[in-house]
């Protein structure tokens, strides 16, 4: 029997990249998957590719900076679904964020990360909390970085934010723990997905798998089964805790 037998999964920006991963692996664990996505048109071509691969799956348009489309997000899942038994929180302005030195983050810019990056976590959490609390369960997985934990430079306001998403995740696992809903983070290492692929040069995976215990880039797939263990019944007993997905470079 598949681990994830008719659980309904929201995974934010799926439309590609790692969330689409994430989508992928959760369907192929009997889940059925909302793609929560900001750019309609691209979840909804992911979400017909996958149906038409003969999996049960739903575009929702989504934007997670706003309030009101994460509770349309919740409404229209639970219209469609019935429940929601896991939230993954994987959208997140990075490859579009221009690197800058630290004090030259214009106003907008420092805000919009924090908008879409932090408070998007926290309203897609907000939204699907009701629905979990009546089922008695639910799994919230937030996905931040490991660049919380080496400080690179030129992205302040991407590493403050992700470090939020750490705070955050153990915050809320203390507010809903009454309530059978374990919320755990995911933080990543350098990924090759397809927008870190896109804009960094070779060298710079090369450097990363030279730092890393495993010699060899992660790629998306890596982190999906970390994924399904978190939306998984075994991982029922764990809660506010942020696993370390990077091949062994932070010793977390
Ligand atoms: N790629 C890496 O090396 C890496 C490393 C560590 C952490 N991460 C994290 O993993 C996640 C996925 O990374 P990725 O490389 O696939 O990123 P990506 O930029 O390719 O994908 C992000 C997706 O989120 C969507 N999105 C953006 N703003 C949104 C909003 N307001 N509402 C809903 N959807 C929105 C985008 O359209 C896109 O489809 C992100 O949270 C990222 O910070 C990535």
């Amino acid at each position: 029997m598949a681990r994830l037998q008719d659980r309904v999964a929201i995974v934010t920006g799926a439309g590609q990249g790692i969330g689409r991963v994430y989508v992928e692996r959760l369907l192929q664990e009997g889940a059925k998957c909302v793609i929560a996505e900001i750019n309609a048109e691209l979840g909804e071509r992911t979400a017909a590719e996958l149906r038409a691969a003969g999996h049960d799956c739903l575009s929702v348009p989504t934007d997670v900076a706003s309030l009101q489309s994460c509770q349309q997000m919740a409404e229209r899942t639970l219209a469609h679904y019935g429940r929601i038994d896991i939230l993954v929180n994987n959208a997140a302005l990075f490859i579009a964020l221009p690197q800058r030195p630290w004090d030259e983050f214009p106003e907008e810019e420092w805000d919009r990360c924090m908008e879409v990056n932090v408070r998007g976590v926290y309203y897609a959490c907000r939204a699907v909390v009701p629905a979990m609390k009546r089922q008695g369960k639910g799994k919230i997985i937030n996905i931040s970085s490991t660049t919380t934990m080496l400080a690179r430079p030129l992205r302040l306001n991407y590493v403050t934010a992700k470090a939020g998403v750490i705070g955050l995740t153990r915050a809320l696992a203390a507010e809903v723990s009454g309530d059978g809903i374990n919320v755990n983070c995911i933080a990543p290492g350098l990924v090759m997905s397809e927008g870190a692929l896109a804009t960094y040069p070779p060298e710079f995976f090369e450097r990363f798998r030279n730092l890393q215990l495993l010699k060899r880039n992660l790629q998306p797939a890596d982190l999906a089964g970390v994924v399904v263990f978190l939306a998984s019944d075994d991982s029922d007993m764990m809660t506010a805790q942020t696993l370390v997905v990077d091949g062994g470079l932070i010793m977390h």
